[in-house]
């Protein structure tokens, strides 16, 4: 356990199912008091009850990212739950539609940035606002290594995520003296419903087979990143994007 993370309170968004869910849990076993934003009730009550059933705290606010009334919805259950915010873990996001970039639709294009990108903004947009009052914090975007090699039939998602990693930076230099933290993670394959929704068995096999460490992450190898870059160990980073991936992406 996390000495230092006890009693700090966290918002999760795209908590309902793979990494978020995973950070979740993570976070709560630190003594967090977790705010889990997602879209499904149903998923978001059985996580809430497992993190109590741990003796921890949380909350699940339903939320969607894309929506701004929403995200201001999030903020405001957040601080009228637990009284403050100290940290975000910006998580969620979808894989949209994957298709040569001349199949796609003009729909396609606003669904994926919609959620992932100026999703991501609304909710820096009312988190760091929160943060400030609180004196400073931390905030963790989950960004993708295919924001950066170019990887065929990802048009919409790279470039999502390409933007993801253009906030962080932003947000970090601009928010650097109100002492807030902004990073991003960039993850390989991690095994949760998304990759399983996306990847046949053969490009599995591949993705493992290829990956220096002979393995696809599990969601709690990217939670653990996000905690310790929320946490003081990682108290003088600010503003970087880090992948995640075993090495994966040297090789391509
Ligand atoms: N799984 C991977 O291989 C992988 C790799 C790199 C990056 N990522 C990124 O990691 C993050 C989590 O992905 P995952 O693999 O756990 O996917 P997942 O599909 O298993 O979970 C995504 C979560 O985001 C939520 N979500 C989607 N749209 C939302 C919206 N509009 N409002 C609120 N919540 C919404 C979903 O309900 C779900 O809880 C995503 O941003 C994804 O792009 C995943």
């Amino acid at each position: 356990m996390m000495e230092e993370m006890n009693g700090k309170v966290a918002i999760i968004t795209g908590a309902t199912f793979g990494i978020g869910r995973e950070a979740a849990i993570l976070f709560a076993e630190q003594g967090i008091k977790v705010v889990a934003a997602g879209r499904s009730e149903k998923e978001g009550s059985l996580l809430v009850d497992e993190i109590l059933s741990k003796k921890g705290e949380a909350v699940f606010v339903k939320t969607d990212v894309a929506k701004e009334e929403s995200v201001k919805q999030l903020i405001a259950a957040a601080l009228k739950k637990f009284g403050k915010l100290d940290l975000c873990f910006n998580n969620a996001g979808v894989e949209g539609v994957l298709a040569p970039l001349i199949d796609l639709e003009e729909k396609d294009w606003d669904s994926t940035m919609g959620i992932n990108l100026k999703g991501l903004w609304l909710c820096l947009k009312h988190e760091i606002p929160a943060i400030i009052k609180n004196g400073g914090g931390a905030i963790v975007n989950t960004s993708s290594i295919i924001s950066k090699n170019g990887m065929p039939g990802t048009t919409i998602y790279a470039a999502s995520k390409a933007g993801v990693d253009a906030l962080t930076h932003v947000a970090a230099v601009e928010y650097g003296d109100r002492k807030i933290r902004v990073n991003a993670i960039n993850p390989g394959a991690v095994a949760t419903p998304m990759l399983e929704r996306v990847y046949t068995q053969d490009l599995a096999n591949l993705v493992k087979n290829k990956n220096p460490l002979q393995k696809i992450a599990l969601p709690r190898d990217i939670a653990n990143a996000a905690l310790w870059l929320c946490s003081s160990y990682a108290g003088h980073i600010n503003g970087i994007t880090l992948p995640i991936d075993g090495g994966h992406s040297l090789l391509t």
